[in-house]
């Protein structure tokens, strides 16, 4: 029946779907029922979370703000038909735009901040008194299996820069003076077709790219190989292989 191959589809289906998607939803879910006037977003990359919020709040302002100039002038691009979207160049560490929001939010962006605590406290110098911050965060447990064989190939290669822990992240955003209002921790497993798939998909969506995966000195041809082999036996699953992805969904306040 069509209806039991969809449904049996559907696990494996979501397995495959994009982790940062997942997560962009996950902080839109965890929103209350507000209707603000002027929305600040973190870490906008292409544009994932900020077409969600033009659904769920459309024609609010929404200032995108994004440390890569390519990024913003992509999704500039991308997003013409949105005027109500300023894409600013910026950087979420120190970024002011003139005025609190009432709400902020953001989405896979800041586990790759140098300095999250100061990170933090930026954050909730811009939200308004009463305001809302909702996050969402790649954690510590993610591609856990490709750091592990990594280490063993390479561990003179060992990246120096890791992602924070879902406690860290926690502490820093309380000792930041924020109020935890609802949380979501989760762990879980995504199949690709195979190691080579799994290794360009997270190249090509930087899901913790730069030096949190290659380090300084990234692996020569030989080890990559290696790699993609053993990646392949080691861990898999479903006719491909599995990475795991350790994220956190947050709903803040502000007094
Ligand atoms: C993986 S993308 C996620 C984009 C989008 N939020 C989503 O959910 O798909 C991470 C983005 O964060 C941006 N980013 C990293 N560090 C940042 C910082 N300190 N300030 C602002 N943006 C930053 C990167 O340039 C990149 O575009």
């Amino acid at each position: 029946m069509i209806g039991n191959r969809f449904s049996a589809a559907a696990e494996t289906y979501d397995r495959h779907a994009r982790p940062q998607l997942a997560l962009a939803q996950s902080v839109v879910s965890m929103l209350p029922e507000i209707y603000p006037e002027q929305i600040l977003e973190l870490g906008s990359g292409t544009g994932q979370l900020t077409r969600l919020l033009t659904q769920r709040f459309p024609e609010v302002l929404i200032d995108a703000v994004d440390v890569a100039e390519k990024m913003i002038l992509h999704s500039r691009a991308k997003f013409a038909k949105f005027p109500h979207i300023n894409w600013i160049v910026g950087d979420a560490q120190t970024y002011w735009g003139g005025d609190r929001y009432p709400l902020i939010v953001s989405s896979s962006a800041l586990h790759w901040v140098a300095d999250l605590p100061k990170t933090c406290e930026n954050i909730f110098e811009c939200l308004e008194p009463g305001g809302t911050l909702a996050l969402g965060m790649m954690l510590r447990g993610t591609l856990k299996e490709l750091h592990e064989l990594r280490e063993s190939i390479a561990p003179e290669k060992t990246p120096d820069l890791t992602l924070p822990t879902y406690e860290e992240t926690k502490a820093c955003l309380q000792e930041a003076g924020f109020h935890l209002q609802r949380r979501k921790h989760s762990e879980e497993e995504i199949v690709y077709d195979d190691a080579k798939a799994f290794l360009k998909a997270i190249h090509e969506q930087g899901v913790t790219g730069g030096k949190v995966s290659t380090g300084n000195a990234p692996l020569n041809r030989s080890e990559l190989s290696q790699l993609v082999a053993d990646y392949q036996d080691a861990y898999a699953s479903d006719g491909g292989v599995y990475a795991t992805y350790e994220t956190a969904t947050f709903l803040l306040t502000r007094d």
